[in-house]
């Protein structure tokens, strides 16, 4: 078994330990709360990682391109819920993968796209299943749980015989605002109350719901029952990370993934090294940073993954500064010595690169290929 010291870097790194232990805790927790797991891959778009996800659940995922779906689809994934809202320039791609026999769902939010999606899809001979997003609380996408375009774009989708109403679906992005259970509990119950609720509405339109789909990492996590619905679609869990760590959904020994990096420059006088690893590597999302700013662009763990007690405080595009006040440790951190930054947002990171470097502790395990692109 080859040893991560000789791995090439920057790699990205995929704690197998952590991420089974994530897949499977999270998959129980959905399968007692009562619900459906589809996974969102969206989060490591990792053919192996979404296995670990699905294996004992009804194998439906939930993707965040189309380049995606495709992938999946080829790897024998056929129940796939397509999570950002359809435009017409992406019809083509939606009706090829249908056409390949994937029983792939849309959503909108949007009374004028049934029609011409519907159109789209009679001329190829497919079928849809079309979701209606709605908007929890977040304010992203969705219409307005209360307001007339819940019915109104129900029926818009109801009314084409392609394609067919496939319920209602949320994500409470504004759960990565509230810091701890006390916080994220109240999104948890309105994401999920907001949904029943929209549901209740439908159905007394004489509108059938059959899917009632929810799904964040920080609500799933925290929320205390899903009565009435009957999806979770969370993605990040499976690798969680310093910003789920910060605002309390996990402990920063849940974070699976890492970047390998090896030091390119010391710097005795400034107190500091850089590493290979900047922008491009580990992205330059700076996680919690309102809540820890201490976090930098991620902390530096030792090969053995123990905390170095060290933070990337700046990046350029190639490059990450590391701060270094402990004499012992500029000693260690000579030019080619090798560290791990986790990530601050497991989700970006991942998208940096082409595969995960799987490993068992200080031992690479395997290499699992990620599918970029839209
Ligand atoms: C529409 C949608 N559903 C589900 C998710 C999964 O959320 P999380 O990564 O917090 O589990 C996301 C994440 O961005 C999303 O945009």
């Amino acid at each position: 078994m080859t040893d991560l010291g000789a791995v090439a870097t920057p790699s990205l790194l995929l704690d197998h330990a952590r991420v089974t232990r994530n897949a499977a805790r999270i998959g129980e927790r959905v399968t007692a709360l009562g619900a459906r797991l589809r996974p969102h891959v969206k989060t490591h778009k990792c053919v192996e990682v979404a296995r670990l996800q699905t294996a004992g659940h009804f194998g439906g995922i939930t993707v965040s391109t189309l380049e995606e779906a495709r992938a999946f689809a080829a790897h024998g994934f056929d129940d796939i819920t397509y999570a950002v809202p359809i435009e017409p320039g992406k019809f083509g791609g939606a009706v090829a993968l249908a056409a390949s026999g994937v029983r792939l769902s849309l959503l909108t939010d949007d009374a004028a796209v049934p029609g011409p999606l519907g159109e789209a899809a009679r001329a190829a001979g497919v079928t849809f299943d079309v979701l209606l997003k709605v908007d929890c609380g977040y304010h992203r996408c969705g219409v307005d749980p209360e307001g007339p375009a819940l019915v109104e774009v129900a029926q818009r989708i109801g009314e084409r015989s392609s394609l067919r109403f496939g319920g209602i679906l949320t994500h409470a992005g504004h759960a990565y605002h509230a810091r701890g259970a006390e916080a994220v509990a109240p999104i948890a119950r309105q994401e999920r109350d907001v949904m029943r609720s929209a549901a209740e509405r439908l159905r007394t339109a004489g509108i059938e719901v059959p899917v009632v789909s929810v799904g964040s990492t920080p609500t799933v996590v925290h929320v205390d029952h899903l009565n009435g619905v009957t999806e979770v679609r969370a993605g990040n869990y499976v690798f969680f990370d310093l910003t789920q760590a910060t605002l309390g959904n996990c402990t920063a020994d849940d974070a699976a993934l890492s970047v390998l990096a090896a030091v390119v420059h010391r710097d005795v006088h400034r107190r500091q090294v850089i590493l290979d690893a900047g922008a491009i590597a580990l992205s330059k999302d700076r996680g919690a940073a309102d809540l820890d700013s201490g976090g930098g662009y991620g902390r530096l763990l030792d090969l053995e993954g123990r905390d170095l007690g060290l933070a990337v405080t700046g990046v350029s595009q190639e490059h990450g500064t590391v701060p270094v006040d402990d004499d012992a440790l500029l000693a260690r951190l000579k030019v080619g010595a090798r560290v791990r930054v986790l990530a601050n947002h497991s989700c970006l990171t991942a998208a940096q690169h082409a595969e995960y470097i799987v490993h068992d502790g200080p031992r690479v395990m395997d290499r699992w290929p990620i599918h970029r692109g839209w």
